[in-house]
């Protein structure tokens, strides 16, 4: 789960690298380094930490022939130095990045200890440095050498390679994990996804598994097993990849608040006035399973569950499955099955292994995911995509939001409704009434500080609600927090309550509203606060917020909004980094 960059051409690096690693690092932000070849040789700077902490020890100036950084969100070893990445073979002759995981990593290193190769630190990515040496003392070649490294090594890499005899060369491996070439002029590059290249060019090349290769200033060579691959020219779209402040102090604020815009978008992309915007087979397909099961982890599996309820009300059996559960016990039934995969970044390591499961059966497969080009786009029968915009935040916001409403307007294309678009420019009006009232919310926040515990409850539509505020709040907060049934609470976790904790009980469905607040009664009575979010429907005094109304199919959409601008305001009264909250990454891609 890393980040990485490279460029060949002589040239000055340090715009490229450190800016490009600065978008990047949204993949780890645990240590960052660069490696840069020029007549004086090769130069590497790591940091512990932040590429911001590097930006202040490299030179301004990084004058060289081939380039290559790394920001990193460790697996294989703390965050040291040793650890950082680029890292050296142990004669000096590579330098490589990696992002990845090597899963026969003890068998590589027992070869390489036996071949007498000694070790630096504990990452699996000096055993690739190091293997590669030694095939490479075995070949006739780097590209031979490159080529026995893809037949060892088992599990995910994306890998820059500089071979010091030569530096008019970036060479480059990829499997599982996403890798990019930018043909520039003058100057080639690569990286993790296109936001870093987009300043230097606007010719791109998805690199597939298991396809190797290398740049120089003026060409690009592909190749699969023995074969030369032909280059496949793609475009990426600029605007939404920007990644801008635009007057923001954090990047949750500004994707919370663009929230109601997308939503609008996702309305006039999805349909043109007179009818749905969705492929005929796609459609054909849904309608003709029996079954939908919806796969993802985190914040997009909240939106699965919401999934699930549209599904059933469609007459389909649906369930969701948190996808690294069901990677290794595949659950399928009914006899026409078609599987939903979600996936804000389309990167997620553990749902592409259930695609992979899903492919192999030859079950139709619809992502939805905001990264046209990602792994789970590619590789998924129909894709669906959000143009959400690039979510920096490591806390998913618009994303969840965005991939609701485009699931409700499924539902919609399904049936021939076309009265979900105006449901859905309901919510957009009652998204910019929170909006206008977050002064409220950030006076909630505040009294949310005096607490060390805080329970999430609801039911039906609330309780998704309810587990997507909790996982923002113990995201970003680090305040421990718990999403429950309300009806479980005094099944176990009531014996947890004291007055150091708050119960937060979202309570917007009238036929659950005695039920919430008689749970919520439960809690006062045992010293804890409660605190009710209701909506105008059901809204009485004492409750700290109201909701405005929107149709109760998307009700969860302005319960989660306002749970995400609670738990941003409660992180900034704590201090912390909201846009980059400790031991996470924005993309998830090691299982
Ligand atoms: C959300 O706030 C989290 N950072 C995380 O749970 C995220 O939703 C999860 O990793 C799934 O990511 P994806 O949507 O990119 O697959």
């Amino acid at each position: 789960m890393c980040g990485i960059v490279g460029g060949v051409g002589k040239g000055n690096y340090h715009d490229f690298l450190l800016n490009g690693l600065s978008s990047l690092d949204y993949r780890g932000y645990d240590s960052a380094g660069v490696t840069i070849v020029n007549e004086g040789g090769i130069k590497t700077y790591k940091v512990v930490g932040t590429v911001e902490d590097l930006i202040k020890k490299a030179p301004e100036e990084l004058n060289g022939f081939v380039g290559i950084g790394h920001t990193r969100w460790a697996t294989h070893g703390t965050p040291t130095l040793n650890n950082a990445h680029p890292i050296v073979s142990m004669h000096k002759e590579f330098v490589i990045v990696h992002n990845g995981v090597i899963e026969n990593f003890l068998s590589l290193r027992t070869k390489l200890l036996e071949e007498g190769y000694a070790f630096k630190g504990e990452t699996d990515t000096e055993i690739i440095a190091n293997y590669l040496e030694y095939s490479y003392h075995h070949s006739d070649g780097v590209l031979t050498a490159i080529k026995k490294l893809i037949l060892r090594l088992r599990g995910s890499y994306a890998l820059a390679i500089i071979h010091a005899k030569e530096p008019d060369k970036l060479y480059f491996a990829k499997k599982n994990s996403p890798l990019i070439i930018g043909e520039g002029q003058g100057m080639n590059y690569l990286a993790s996804d296109a936001v870093p290249l987009l300043s230097y060019t606007d010719k791109f090349i998805d690199i597939d598994d298991l396809q190797y290769g290398f740049l120089t200033s003026s060409d690009i060579k592909i190749f699969y097993k023995n074969d030369e691959v032909p280059k496949h020219y793609i475009t990426k779209n600029v605007e939404l990849l920007k990644k801008e402040l635009n007057g923001y102090e954090s990047y949750m604020l500004k994707e919370i608040e663009e929230t109601p815009a997308i939503i609008s978008r996702l309305c006039t992309n999805y349909f043109d006035g007179t009818e749905f915007k969705f492929s005929k087979s796609l459609i054909r397909s849904l309608k003709s399973a029996d079954t939908i099961i919806f796969l993802s982890c985190g914040t997009s599996y909240h939106a699965s569950l919401e999934g699930v309820r549209y599904m059933r009300y469609l007459g389909k059996a649906s369930e969701a499955y948190v996808a690294s559960e069901w990677a290794y016990e595949p659950v399928i039934f009914g006899k026409k099955p078609l599987f939903i995969l979600i996936s804000q970044s389309g990167e997620t390591a553990d749902l592409i292994k259930c695609q992979k499961v899903i492919n192999d059966y030859g079950f139709i497969n619809i992502s939805v995911t905001n990264t046209p080009g990602s792994s789970i786009d590619r590789e998924s029968t129909h894709s669906l995509l959000l143009n959400a915009g690039l979510e920096v935040s490591v806390a998913s916001t618009k994303a969840f939001s965005a991939q609701v409403a485009l699931l409700a307007i499924l539902v919609g294309a399904i049936e021939n409704r076309f009265n979900v678009i105006d449901h859905l420019r309901t919510l957009v009006d009652a998204l910019e009434k929170i909006t206008a009232q977050k002064e409220n919310i950030d006076l909630i926040a505040q009294k949310l500080l005096n607490y060390n515990l805080l329970f999430f409850i609801g039911r039906g539509n609330d309780l998704i609600a309810a587990k997507e505020a909790c996982l923002k709040m113990k995201e970003i907060t680090y305040i421990h927090s718990e999403a429950f049934p309300g009806g479980e609470m005094k099944h176990g976790p009531i014996a947890l309550i004291d007055h150091k904790t708050a119960l937060i009980a979202f309570n917007c469905e009238s036929m659950t509203n005695a039920a919430i607040r008689n749970n919520a009664k439960e809690v006062e009575t045992r010293k804890g606060s409660i605190f009710i979010v209701s909506s105008e429907a059901v809204y009485r005094g004492g409750d700290v917020f109201s909701l405005p109304y929107v149709k109760p199919y998307i009700k969860v959409i302005p319960a989660v909004y306002f749970s995400q601008y609670l738990a941003y305001f409660v992180a900034k009264h704590k201090g912390v980094n909201i846009d980059k909250p400790r031991n996470l990454a924005k993309s998830v891609t090691v299982e």
